[in-house]
């Protein structure tokens, strides 16, 4: 959030589970297009949330099965903890306010005397989310029931039913669409406040977010029954919410378009690759660069010279670029070298991506890039904390030559194969 210096462009505040991520799509295609979008179109200027209904301990389980972006503000447990950054720095502010009317020991007490329930594991039970497993079928009489022995008791809890299947029990002021008002509120006063809010979601605990006043709304093709009814019943005339016709993060860039919120066509839709595209800033060079690496790796281009003359003209004939392992190399070794990497990952799982760019203009027309380079292959995933200097002329502002690169590994990634890195 450091980056940004005024109003962010738009913010985008998204579930997880089949929202951002389709757990039926085990080569995660929808979420990676959506994070070269982010990253070479928003980053920069722009909020990316999270808010899913995990614990930390499962959403940190997620992020390490699934190719996720690092978001700028995390909202975890239904909307009950709010952390800020990448060291999730926790909303103090957040959890006094939700121990108003609301006493856990009570909540423990009174939903054991339903037999229906069956509590969720312990990773799940919160300061201020009790949660169950409870069958469709007896969903609506649970709720009706509980909510009267709660209220006999004097609390004001919030009962959400998600998915078809999880119940959980809430202080009153929580959930994701109150925790969204108070982040944008707190936003507003730090003069951060979005231009645009698009919120997206396919289940129950998500509904809430649709309420939130003057936001955009998505709820993705594949949105569960309980959420589509809620729609119905509530915001069916509300022009700014849609049904997007295309599953989790493919709905989201879908919406993006509809609402006319800024560019919505992901880089990895673009086939030219680096050569004929015209690119925007440095972050964009960044991303479609590495997208070219990846589809030459995977052997997916027409293997020609002229990607090799377009390198030419991209690395400076004076560059060099420092391997994570210390190697020094000239950016023409580089160049000279990459025919020979040509379709060496065919056939493989293969994908790399770029989280975390950031850029600034270090002198006239002399740019700073870094951002995190991401790169499975097979089973081996690995990340460089890369940095790049590139300059752009006066008279050709959009293109830019690489003068260095440097990249190091993040914690963990070094040494796991001896694989040399192309770059
Ligand atoms: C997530 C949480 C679970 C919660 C459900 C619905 O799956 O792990 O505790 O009940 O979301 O909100
Ligand atoms: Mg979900």
């Amino acid at each position: 959030m450091d980056r940004l210096n005024g109003s962010a462009n738009l913010m985008i505040v998204s579930d997880l589970d089949y929202t951002m991520v389709d757990h039926d799509d085990s080569e995660n295609l929808s979420l990676l297009r959506f994070n070269a979008l982010w990253e070479a179109y928003y980053r920069h200027n722009s909020l990316l949330v999270f808010s899913t209904g995990r614990s930390p301990t499962i959403y940190e389980e997620l992020r390490k099965q699934k190719p996720l972006l690092t978001p700028d503000i995390t909202i975890m447990s239904v909307g009950t903890e709010i952390t800020y950054g990448e060291s999730m720095v926790p909303d103090d502010g957040w959890k006094q306010y939700l121990d108003h009317k609301w006493n856990r020991d009570i909540v423990v007490e009174e939903t054991a005397k339903f037999p229906e329930l069956t509590s969720q594991s312990e990773t799940e039970q919160r300061p201020h989310k009790v949660s169950f497993y409870l069958e469709k079928g007896k969903a609506s009489k649970v709720v009706q029931a509980l909510s009267k022995c709660l209220e006999n008791r004097g609390l004001d809890v919030k009962i959400i039913y998600s998915n078809g299947i999880a119940l959980d029990v809430l202080p009153q002021a929580a959930g994701k669409g109150r925790a969204l008002d108070f982040l944008l509120q707190k936003l507003k006063t730090d003069g951060l406040g979005p231009l645009n809010t698009l919120v997206c979601g396919d289940s129950g605990n998500d509904a809430e977010l649709f309420g939130v006043p003057q936001v955009y709304g998505v709820m993705v093709s594949n949105a569960q029954e309980e959420l589509v009814e809620w729609y119905a019943q509530n915001a069916r005339d509300n022009a700014q919410i849609t049904h997007a016709t295309e599953r989790c993060a493919a709905g989201i860039m879908q919406a993006i378009g509809n609402f006319n919120l800024g560019p919505n066509v992901s880089p990895r839709d673009i086939k030219d690759s680096i050569i004929n595209i015209k690119v925007l800033s440095p972050s964009h060079e960044v991303v479609m660069f590495y997208l070219f690496y990846e589809r030459w790796m995977r052997g997916e281009i027409e293997n020609s010279e002229q990607y090799i003359q377009n390198l030419k003209s991209i690395f400076h004939s004076t560059g060099n670029s420092v391997h994570p392992s210390g190697v020094d190399r000239s950016m023409q070794q580089i160049i000279y070298t990459l025919p020979k990497m040509f379709g060496e990952k065919k056939g493989h799982h293969f994908r790399v991506w770029i989280d975390r760019v950031s850029f600034a203009e270090v002198s006239l027309g002399s740019w700073l890039v870094k951002f995190d380079k991401w790169e499975l292959s097979g089973n081996e995933l690995r990340c460089c904390l890369t940095k790049v200097l590139m300059n752009s002329k006066v008279d050709a502002p959009n293109k830019f030559t690489w003068m260095h690169l440097h990249q190091s590994w993040l914690d963990g990634s070094e040494g796991k194969d001896d694989t040399p890195w192309f770059i």
